[in-house]
């Protein structure tokens, strides 16, 4: 069984999100000891990736007629349509997350390999996992602007990923908040996300 964590948490080793996402996945390894998963971390500060713009759309258009899903233009959608189980850490940037995750999930969904037309025009959904879980921390109140989980959960009705999970850490960076509280509320949150795989 695969498990994919999709680490689009820019500060590094500063980032709160990403102390969270070690939480989770701590705690997954824990719940799951007795099943065989293998854990792989797609970075996306280090990845090498571009947006598509008219030569690169076009290159992948070719490879897709051609059925070429074995290029390495489709690795990273052949690698989450593998995958068992995902976990998206993404810190709340501008309302959503950062830029470098829009392009990953632009790579991830493509047209004939991560979802298939019907000849009625229903898209069928190719990745195997049931689950995927969006772990976030904000700056302040996230309320109803949940644009970046929205968006990802919107994705994975059509990628064929049935349910969705979200933790976050919210009001951070406001003055006088108790941080530590606040994070710990969301690691109970992660721990019963955990509970019910
Ligand atoms: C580029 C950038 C954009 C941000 N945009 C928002 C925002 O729209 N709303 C908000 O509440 N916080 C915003 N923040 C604050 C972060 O959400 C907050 O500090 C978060 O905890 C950072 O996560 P990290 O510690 O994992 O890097 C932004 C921070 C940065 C650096």
């Amino acid at each position: 069984m695969n498990f994919l964590f999709v680490n689009a948490c820019m500060r590094g080793e500063d980032s709160r999100t990403l102390r969270l996402c070690r939480n989770y996945i701590e705690k997954f390894k824990k719940a799951k000891a007795g099943e065989s998963w293998s854990f792989a971390e797609v970075d996306l500060d280090a990845a090498d990736i571009e947006p598509l713009n008219r030569e690169r759309l076009a290159h992948r258009d070719a490879l897709a007629r051609s059925r070429k899903w074995d290029d390495e233009e489709f690795a990273l959608a052949r690698q989450i349509i593998a995958a068992d189980h995902i976990l998206i850490g993404a810190p709340y940037w501008d309302l959503s997350f950062p830029s470098k995750l829009k392009v990953y999930l632009e790579r991830c969904s493509v047209t004939g390999l991560t979802f298939i037309y019907s000849p009625e025009g229903i898209p069928h959904g190719q990745c195997r996992a049931q689950s995927l879980s969006y772990v976030t921390t904000a700056g302040s109140a996230i309320r109803d602007f949940n644009f970046g989980y929205e968006y990802v959960r919107g994705l994975c009705a059509l990628f064929g990923i049935e349910k969705t999970f979200f933790a976050s850490a919210e009001e951070l960076d406001i003055i006088g908040k108790d941080v530590p509280a606040i994070m710990a509320a969301a690691e109970d949150k992660i721990t019963a996300i955990i509970d019910s795989l």
